[in-house]
């Protein structure tokens, strides 16, 4: 496999309405990254994914592009974005953007003279079809809910398609001319010296163009959108363009935001010359998802958790990098999802952080998780935002949920658990903001907030700089980055070992994955402790005993 230069890198994704806000106006902005840079530099992050900060009516949270080429008022201005580009080149760090192209805003200029003449140039550019029997063309449901058709307003019988939300019409990657302006766009951003760009819902952009119904799997007679994403075939040609097209000149890094793939589809993905540099592995996040929606889902255990994680790194084996994450801005906490109630601790929280950063590939931090944010308390649904927490709370309640339920069961998943603003200090509104902020903080940043962190030797904040510091070492950089991926000891319950063998190093990752103490039989000889979270690592004639969430790392003989 060929040696790149973002690979030993680590990155870090933030979500800049929440990260911090330099005005006032409790929006977190682009000068208020900028003065959080040094933050990020201490952590020793290389790589910054900024979530949309582009001009959008911000229906979902700026996954809803009115216009590509302009930075959102809200966020600041396009100096503003040169200024972060620059300060981040100074300190040896790279900037990479959502690009948000399966779908745009209905306020996208696009779509306003789309809707004008849907027969016209415009009306190309999105999905225009007419009704059938006086109904939608067909009975596909939309990730947010509802049907994903909607009328043409003044036109009878003419719909356009949108997988998402009714205000994200989907753009036509049939049409070569809108194929054209897409790669313009992302040169010019290039030009502007991004490093890259982390590539959002990407699989959607081929659609089965029968628009035939399937079978329908809830009471609102719609069926699920991934049944016609599998029928669609070809959307590797569209990937091919847009990468020869625009990121192959640049050398840019991209991930691409990929769920459901076919095994035999990794090489073509993330192989040499793969389409992307590489992509998350959403095995664990998908793991307990059903059918039905969020209120039905079966909560992840440490066994499940572990399978997950070996299941992906035995797909892709060196084959490319996976992007390994525990949460983003799509889910809740990853602390408070896979470890189970009552056991989130300082020290469960280091060892599912460090289980998962140790895996090969690239590690992606979401903002906060370096401080082990927890879900946060919302005590009625009133206080959420986020749309699909909105629609799964609907969907709940069809199904006969009352109304205590509904929002119980849906709260866990919610995605407004990490998009809760950024905890910098325990004082008024956690320093993140002087005025009110958009959404709730968090309650419990007074325990957990970045000041504490930094100022306290043993915190989660220190354990991932030093998780960071390990892969970025002379020593044992190489085994970290492309050493492979070995799995031992797997039967034994809730222990989630694996070895990192490197050219010279060979690495053994151990954490006991529950709060009881247990007994492990050492396949190998300790050389050297690397990285341990609890003061002890108590070992005898060939035996370690664990402590409750105890992890390490070793070096083996
Ligand atoms: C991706 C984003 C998510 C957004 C959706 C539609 O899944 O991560 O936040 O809602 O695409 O753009
Ligand atoms: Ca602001």
């Amino acid at each position: 496999m060929e040696k790149t230069w973002w690979q030993n890198k680590v990155a870090y994704q933030i979500y800049p309405k929440s990260f911090c806000d330099s005005n006032g106006d409790g929006i977190g902005d682009l000068r208020g990254i900028i003065s959080r840079l040094d933050y990020l530099k201490e952590l020793g992050v290389d790589i910054i994914w900024l979530s949309p900060i582009y001009q959008s009516p911000l229906v979902d949270q700026g996954y809803d592009i009115s216009d590509y080429y302009k930075i959102d008022p809200r966020f600041g201005t396009m100096e503003d974005m040169d200024e972060l580009l620059l300060e981040a080149k100074k300190r040896g760090m790279y900037i990479v953007m959502d690009l948000v192209v399966n779908h745009c805003s209905d306020q996208h200029e696009w779509f306003q003279k789309a809707m004008d003449d849907p027969d016209g140039e415009y009306g190309q550019y999105f999905y225009i079809r007419e009704g059938k029997d006086g109904k939608v063309p067909c009975n596909w449901r939309s990730y947010f809910g509802g049907s994903v058709w909607e009328p043409v307003p003044g036109h009878e019988n003419k719909y356009y398609l949108h997988l998402f939300a009714k205000e994200q019409p989907d753009l036509n990657w049939e049409n070569p001319k809108l194929r054209r302006e897409i790669y313009k766009m992302i040169n010019w951003w290039l030009d502007k010296g991004l490093a890259g760009f982390r590539i959002d819902a990407i699989i959607n952009i081929k659609k089965d163009l029968r628009f035939q119904d399937f079978e329908t799997d809830r009471e609102d007679g719609l069926s699920d959108i991934t049944l016609m994403l599998k029928q669609a075939k070809g959307v590797g040609e569209f990937l091919h363009e847009m990468k020869e097209e625009t990121f192959a000149k640049y050398g840019a890094f991209t991930v691409g935001e990929v769920f459901n793939e076919k095994e035999e589809e990794l090489p073509e993905f993330i192989g040499e010359n793969g389409h992307f540099s590489t992509m998350f592995d959403f095995n664990e996040t998908v793991f307990g998802g059903s059918d039905k929606g969020w209120y039905d889902r079966t909560k992840i255990t440490a066994e499940d958790y572990k399978r997950c994680c070996f299941e992906s790194q035995r797909k892709v084996g060196k084959i490319g990098f996976l992007s390994n994450i525990i949460e983003n801005h799509d889910e809740p906490r990853g602390v408070s999802h896979y470890l189970p109630a009552g056991e989130v601790t300082e020290d469960s929280k280091k060892m599912l952080g460090g289980l998962n950063f140790m895996l090969r590939g690239l590690p992606f931090i979401y903002q906060g998780q370096e401080l082990g944010m927890e879900n946060c308390a919302f005590s009625d649904i009133s206080e959420i935002n986020d749309i699909s927490t909105l629609d799964q709370y609907k969907v709940a309640l069809a199904a006969g949920l009352s109304e205590k339920e509904a929002f119980e069961a849906v709260i866990e998943m919610s995605r407004d658990n990490a998009r809760t603003p950024f905890p910098w200090n325990d004082e008024e509104n956690a320093g993140f903001t002087t005025g009110t902020p958009w959404l709730k903080i968090n309650p419990d940043y007074v325990r957990i907030n970045a000041r504490e962190q930094m100022g306290r030797e043993d915190s989660v904040f220190h354990f991932y700089q030093k998780l960071i510091a390990l892969r970025k070492s002379e020593e044992y950089g190489e085994a970290v980055v492309y050493g492979a991926c070995e799995p031992v000891l797997e039967e034994q319950k809730n222990l989630m070992a694996y070895f990192r063998r490197g050219k010279e190093k060979t690495l053994l990752v151990m954490g006991n994955y529950q709060k009881e103490g247990q007994r492990v039989q050492l396949p190998g000889k300790i050389k050297k402790v690397l990285l341990n979270n609890k003061e002890e690592l108590r070992q005898e004639d060939g035996t370690l005993s664990l402590e409750g969430y105890q992890f390490a790392v070793l070096e083996m003989e």
